[in-house]
């Protein structure tokens, strides 16, 4: 059995919150009930209050701080944080360790001290390399300071590095976006995620987009901007592998593939999220969270449904044989009228081996755009399921 598990703990802080995101984090400069450092001690506690066959009956190969912006907590107590997890946890020699950064935060002193912390992947969110889409968005950085910290990022050591950008956000042309990917691509990152703008309740953008005034990109220069996000990332030998993810050969985002291929991982602090043993644990979400697990009960039907929605994203598709595994049931036996029905073929890539045996399902270019319709039908068809 894979003993192998990722770590995830959220920091839920930001220097300032951006107009489109609806992640858990607020102003750190906000008057908050918990200040980072008491934040931080309260995660440490919660890190070494895992049950003991936990702590020593998994190698930990990934650890992600997330957030929110966890470079803008300070970097000892990001150590502290670091310690509590390799005090209580047996680490891989290889362990891929994750921060997020946003660029306003990153000096040639942070940077430094996160690779002495033993951080060897830095996820940096860029969104865009064009000043007027930053100041759209919200961002607290011009697109020279996120070159610049680049820059500082790769002095320091980092030979692993994310770029996040977004598309499909207002006032974005394919011209302009064409020039943020040209410049990125230049820069060399091991990894880049694209997004296309979610509108999200609870943000200036949702309202803005309610009142008709928010001003975005069609659909369909939307998926001209992924279409070629897909095409120029390929011609320079970057691997698809996700929906909205893209990598060099072996970079492919550790902590991110747990999440989409259903291994074991736990998270620390608000709103983190666990899978461990086939069961999902949720921590609640405000700012003093609880260190109780709230522990959600999964039918069949749901833990079906999780697995095909998180599984479909990834490029190569559903994993057959884990399937049977968690199961106990051929995919085709339980998908098989769906896998039949000709409405869907456009949107599904379905291959099958020389015994005519199901050998991969997995999203076809079309159903790359259209994931929604896909995701409905295989779960009207769970749903069928007696
Ligand atoms: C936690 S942030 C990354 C680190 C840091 N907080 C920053 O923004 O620079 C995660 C990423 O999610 C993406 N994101 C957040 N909200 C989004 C939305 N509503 N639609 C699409 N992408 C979004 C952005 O690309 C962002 O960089
Ligand atoms: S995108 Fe990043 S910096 Fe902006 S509010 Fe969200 S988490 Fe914070």
């Amino acid at each position: 059995m894979d003993k192998s598990l990722g770590l995830y703990v959220h920091i839920p802080y930001c220097l300032k919150k951006c107009r489109y995101c609806d992640f858990v984090s607020y102003p750190a400069g906000d008057k908050l009930p918990l200040s980072p450092d008491e934040y931080a001690y309260r995660v440490c506690d919660e890190i070494g209050s895992a049950p003991e066959e936990i702590k020593k009956g998994y190698e930990v190969d990934s650890i992600f701080f997330g957030g929110g912006t966890p470079s803008c907590m300070g970097t000892d107590m990001i150590g502290r944080i670091l310690l509590a997890i390799k005090d209580n946890y047996s680490i891989s020699q290889v362990a891929e360790i994750s921060i997020e950064a946003n660029p306003e935060t990153v000096t040639e002193k942070k940077a430094k001290n996160l690779k002495y912390l033993g951080f060897n992947r830095v996820s940096m969110g860029v969104q865009s390399l064009n000043d007027g889409i930053l100041k759209n968005l919200g961002r607290v950085h011009d697109s020279e300071k996120a070159l610049e910290a680049y820059h500082i990022l790769r002095d320091a050591g980092f030979g692993n590095i994310n770029l996040d950008l977004m598309f499909g956000v207002p006032g974005q042309s394919i011209e302009i976006w064409e020039d943020t990917l040209d410049r990125t691509i230049a820069l060399g990152p091991e990894h880049i995620s694209f997004y296309s703008l979610q509108i999200e309740e609870g943000t200036p953008f949702y309202e803005e987009y309610k009142e008709g005034v928010l001003e975005i990109p069609t659909w369909e220069e939307n998926r001209k901007m992924y279409e070629l996000a897909l095409r120029k990332l390929k011609d320079v030998g970057y691997v698809h592998y996700e929906v909205s993810n893209a990598a060099k050969p072996g970079f492919e985002c550790r902590h991110n593939l747990k999440y989409w291929t259903m291994k074991p991982y736990l998270g620390f602090g608000t709103g983190a999220h666990s899978f461990l043993e086939g069961k999902r644990f949720y921590n609640t979400d405000e700012l003093e969270y609880t260190r109780e697990y709230e522990e959600e009960e999964n039918t069949l039907h749901e833990r079906m449904g999780d697995f095909v929605f998180t599984q479909l994203r990834l490029i190569d598709g559903i994993d057959l044989k884990q399937f049977k595994e968690l199961f106990g049931k051929d995919f085709e036996d339980v998908f098989g009228e769906l896998l039949e029905d000709k409405g869907l073929s456009e949107y599904l890539i379905i291959v099958r081996d020389f015994s005519g045996r199901l050998a991969k399902v997995a999203l076809s270019r079309k159903g790359l755009d259209n994931t929604n319709i896909v995701l409905q039908r295989f779960l009207m068809a769970i749903d069928n399921i007696t």
